[in-house]
């Protein structure tokens, strides 16, 4: 029996089912003329299109497939314009639903395309990356990039279903799978002492990809972010401390050049500065932060840029902070740590700790 987790936002409720085989559609009340359109990339399509189509064709549904080349490139407008082309051209309506089979591009992008296509059809997100799994298939937050920065262009979006298929886990590169394990720890930090010392306890079972021991943990998580959702959608308070250590994360992303790192070694990054800001100014005690940071090197992640080989100069990740688009009046506001699994966000830092912390 799949887990099951209802995201509970009244008349936009949903649920999401998490096992082994679960398979996307399981929401769908099957009609006679219900199509779908699964859009995933060109790496996962090889490895998980015909199945999802086959699923939904087994429950009546019809299917066209169509794969974007795979990468942060495809999340862009001028997909998006092909995207739209091609689901009126295969005869999506006003009922037909959108199916976003990959990771968290593939599922902003196929949610960005399901929020404008015919105004809004519904959108199933299948993930397969842990990433996607815990974090980007839960919550509605979908879009694309410009060329001015990432996520500009998009919108609050529901799915009517979340299908997590764990055994596609198995197929991920090692390096996503251990930047996706930045957002598991994240969960504990922010939410949760008690995951955070599961995870703890489980760090062989994580890094051998034991589907049992991984059912749990993801389940968890999205558990989480189910509830921080429901209790703040479109992240006017409470769902700011889901961004816990990603002040700094993006701005190590941004000034170390796109692509460098991946988003969870950033965040990674950014998590041990925020546990540092935390110990400076909310007397987070130290033998914590130091379980957060031996938790994520013992899990393949680095702590410090310069475990990466990076040099990153302090006035430019400062620059880059200021202009992060969650910074409101140009004043820098970070979720800190007052214990684990407890944070405050909204706090700000005097300029002097920010640069103490960081070079410390
Ligand atoms: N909407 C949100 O709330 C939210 C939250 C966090 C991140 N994001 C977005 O998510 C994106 C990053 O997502 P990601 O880390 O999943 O990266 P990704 O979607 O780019 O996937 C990473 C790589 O893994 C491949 N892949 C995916 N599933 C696979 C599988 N099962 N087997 C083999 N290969 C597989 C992909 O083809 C790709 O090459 C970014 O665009 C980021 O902005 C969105």
């Amino acid at each position: 029996m799949p887990t099951t987790i209802k995201v509970d936002l009244g008349e936009r409720a949903y649920e999401i089912r998490i096992g082994r085989q679960v398979v996307p559609g399981f929401s769908l009340e099957t009609a006679d003329d219900l199509r779908a359109l699964i859009v995933s990339d060109s790496n996962v399509d090889k490895l998980y299109s015909e199945k999802c189509e086959a699923a939904l064709q087994a429950r009546g549904v019809e299917t066209t497939r169509t794969a974007v080349p795979a990468g942060e490139t495809s999340k862009d407008l001028k997909v998006i314009q092909q995207l739209l082309e091609e689901a009126v051209d295969a005869g999506l309506d006003r009922g037909s639903v959108v199916v976003a089979l990959g990771g968290g591009m593939v599922g902003d992008l196929a949610g960005f395309l399901a929020a404008v296509l015919l105004r809004g059809v519904k959108l199933i997100q299948v993930p397969t990356t842990l990433l996607a799994m815990v974090d980007s298939s839960v919550g509605g937050k979908t879009g694309v990039n410009l060329p001015q920065g990432k996520n500009l262009a998009g919108a609050f979006y529901q799915p009517v279903e979340v299908a997590v298929d764990l055994a596609t886990l198995e197929t991920v590169p090692e390096r996503e799978y251990v930047s996706g394990l930045a957002e598991v720890v994240k969960y504990g930090v922010v939410w949760d002492a008690v995951l955070f010392e599961q995870i703890e306890n489980s760090v062989e079972g994580i890094m051998s990809r034991d589907l049992d021991v991984l059912e749990g943990i993801i389940a968890r998580c999205c558990e989480i972010k189910a509830e921080v959702v429901s209790m703040d959608e479109r992240e006017a308070g409470v769902r700011a401390v889901l961004n816990f250590g990603h002040t700094l994360g993006h701005a190590v992303e941004n000034v170390a050049g796109y692509g460098e790192l991946l988003h969870g070694e950033a965040v990674s990054i950014g998590m041990a500065y925020a546990c540092g800001l935390s110990q400076a100014v909310k007397e987070f005690p130290e033998e914590e932060s130091k379980r957060v940071s031996a938790l994520l090197e013992r899990l393949g992640l680095a702590v410090r840029a310069r475990d990466r080989g990076l040099d990153l100069s302090w006035d430019q990740l400062r620059a880059s902070m200021a202009a992060d688009k969650k910074t409101r009046h140009s004043v820098l506001r970070f979720v800190l740590a007052e214990n684990l699994g407890s944070v405050v966000f909204g706090c700000e830092v005097p300029e002097a700790v920010l640069e103490k912390v960081f070079t410390a």
